[in-house]
């Protein structure tokens, strides 16, 4: 069977963008990494995609100022350019436009740092902690409209350590992300994933507690 052509959407580091490339270098891997595109042309993931010979656009988000629609046509440009299958956002840091995000229906997957649908919006890690949570984790899903939304494809959990500080909690959940990631990119790439109403199902069955799916550390 051929690969999925993907692109990764950053707008930074791009830990999660590399924790797929390394999981695509596996030949028996259904996606390959085929575009890295940045809204940002100073994001520290370009130069780790090009180190990896992966090719890389930029669409720098302020010329279209608040004409989101513009900016989204001329990401969509460069994803038919490079004939992208599925499209996955890795701290991409824009929020999108609905018709664009009805191109990409379930071809789009995004991973939130936290268990949604708690923790919508930045900061997770430390509202996480202020809320007094006992669990924490990551969710991938596929994007829909509404922010940090959208069927759950998986998540993993870390339970929340009484003295944990916010710089420990997020390397445990990114820790968690980078194993996630790859994990569901799979399986949405072996069209394994159905979506039926709100929820995904995986092989025709739930998706997985994501206690279980992650051993305690
Ligand atoms: C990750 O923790 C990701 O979950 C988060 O941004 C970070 C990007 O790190 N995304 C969001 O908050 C989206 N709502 P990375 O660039 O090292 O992958």
């Amino acid at each position: 069977m051929s690969r999925q052509r993907v692109a990764v959407l950053i707008s930074g580091r791009g830990s999660n963008m590399a924790a797929l490339i390394a999981a695509a270098k596996d030949q028996s891997y259904p996606a390959e990494i085929v575009l890295v595109l940045s809204n940002k042309a100073d994001a520290g993931g370009l130069v780790t995609a090009r180190d990896n010979g992966i090719a890389t656009e930029i669409v720098d988000h302020t010329p279209f100022g608040k004409d989101r629609v513009a900016f989204d046509a001329a990401m969509q440009t460069k994803l038919e350019t490079h004939c992208i299958d599925l499209v996955c956002l890795a701290g991409f840091m824009r929020l999108l436009s609905p018709g664009f995000v009805g191109l990409w229906q379930n071809r789009m997957l995004n991973i939130h740092p936290a268990l949604l649908p708690a923790f919508k919006g930045l900061d997770t890690h430390r509202r996480a902690l202020a809320a007094g949570a006992k669990m924490h984790g990551a969710t991938v899903h596929f994007v829909v409209p509404e922010m940090d939304a959208g069927p759950i494809i998986m998540q993993g959990a870390v339970a929340v350590r009484p003295d944990d500080t916010e710089a420990s909690l997020s390397a445990r959940v990114l820790a968690v992300e980078h194993r996630i990631y790859p994990a569901s990119l799979r399986l949405v790439a072996e069209n394994r994933v159905a979506v039926v109403g709100d929820h995904c199902l995986i092989d025709g069955a739930p998706v997985p507690d994501p206690v279980a799916l992650i051993p305690q550390q």
